[in-house]
């Protein structure tokens, strides 16, 4: 609950800023006070009136008129929580830079208050490189995200960069209030599998449907962590609060684990697959009449929980997965070891763990093992994030 809760919204430009009104009467319904900053751009497309009459507060927008009263600091000190909904690719890149030139700016750079942003913008801006580098860097700063979703925009085009549904904005606004145990904690969770090109239209994945991962991504934050999803193409939803970087090859799985750090711990939950195709062909691969099939030749991927594990800024707890189909628990000894990690969750894949809902796992680690009874897979993740936690303590 948001009861006594102060929250600043900064409304930028946007078609989905009509989303940030029905955010704030969820928030208000919670029992938060939201004042609301609208920009040039997002005047655009809500009006100061109708911002006004939902907040129930003077709205600001100008830092000229806020200036005579230092209105930038005040509220920026007001605040327990910034949240920048809808946030558009240039109010992105301006958070990215430190710009100052108006009024949602400077209390950007003037606030201590925890800044949530849910980014909303055509799939290909939120797809470009320059956006990629401001969301890595506000995230590494400590911004935390949620969204974009995936679906129909405004445009005849669909992907993602649609703003965040006003019932995830909220419950991400709560998790920044969540105070657990591993407030302050940056963790690392990679989930999913990956998939390996062939050509253009073809690739080599596995079953792996991301949900042990998702799970603990979402026990994690919901004891407080900042946590950075890493995720292969899965179906699932970001869990509240956590940033999700999607990836598709091991390769930008690990350039994204890579970009992720520093982190206090690192969970490798994703099933990277062990090869890739060592030539990726630039076209579709014809089938022509008569021809044999062709033979792939593969090279081996990335280790990335290995590379990580040995880095200059490696995490103080490494845990990895072991799926293994017999001798679960001589393996993922074994694995501790060859891997540099200092805990495997090993689990016996021989049923239907890739894409069911229940995990029988064991705990490896250099003091022992630990047998865990059957359970759902948001219980091994409940028990494991509580697990990290003590680790902290
Ligand atoms: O060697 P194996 O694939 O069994 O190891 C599994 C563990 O290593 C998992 O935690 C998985 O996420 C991680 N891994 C990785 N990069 C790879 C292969 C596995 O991070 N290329």
């Amino acid at each position: 609950m948001l009861h006594g809760r102060k929250i600043l919204l900064i409304v930028s430009g946007s078609v989905a800023a009509f989303k940030a009104l029905m955010l704030v009467r969820l928030l208000r319904a919670e029992g938060a006070t939201v004042r609301a900053v609208l920009t040039a751009g997002g005047a655009r497309f809500v009006t100061r009136e109708s911002l006004a009459a939902i907040t129930g507060e003077h709205v600001s927008d100008d830092l000229w008129a806020a200036e005579s009263e230092i209105g930038h600091i005040r509220l920026a000190r007001w605040a327990d929580a910034v949240v920048v909904a809808p946030a558009s690719a240039s109010r992105l890149a301006q958070m990215a830079q430190g710009l100052a030139g108006d009024l949602a700016g400077c209390v950007l750079l003037a606030t201590r208050a925890p800044v949530l942003a849910a980014p909303a913008m055509n799939p290909a801006m939120w797809a470009h490189p320059a956006t990629e580098a401001n969301v890595a860097l506000l995230a590494a700063r400590g911004v935390r995200f949620v969204g974009p979703g995936e679906g129909a925009m405004a445009e005849p085009e669909s992907g993602p960069g649609r703003l965040a549904e006003p019932e995830e904005m909220a419950a991400a606004i709560r998790a920044l209030f969540a105070e657990g145990p591993l407030q302050g904690k940056h963790v690392l969770v990679t989930a999913g599998p990956t998939q390996e090109p062939i050509d253009p239209v073809r690739y080599i994945s596995n079953r792996s449907s991301g949900r042990q991962g998702y799970a603990i991504a979402a026990a994690l934050a919901a004891l407080g962590a900042r946590v950075t999803l890493v995720s292969g193409p899965v179906v699932l939803a970001a869990p509240p609060g956590v940033a999700v970087k999607r990836v598709e090859s091991a390769r930008d799985m690990l350039a994204a684990c890579e970009a992720a750090l520093p982190a206090d711990a690192a969970i490798f939950a994703a099933a990277v697959a062990d090869w890739r195709v060592a030539q990726e062909a630039g076209q579709k691969m014809k089938k022509e009449p008569g021809a044999d099939a062709p033979t792939l030749t593969m090279a081996l991927n990335p280790d990335i929980l290995a590379t990580v594990a040995k880095h200059a800024v490696r995490p103080r707890l490494v845990i990895g997965f072991a799926a293994e189909t017999e001798n679960v628990v001589e393996h993922a000894r074994q694995k501790l070891a060859r891997k540099g990690c200092d805990w495997i969750v090993a689990n016996d894949v021989s049923g239907d763990v890739f894409g069911g809902g229940e995990n029988t796992v064991h705990l490896v680690s250099a003091s022992g093992v630990e047998d865990w009874p059957k359970m759902p897979k948001e219980e091994v993740a409940a028990k494991l994030a509580a697990r990290v936690a003590e680790f902290f303590e």
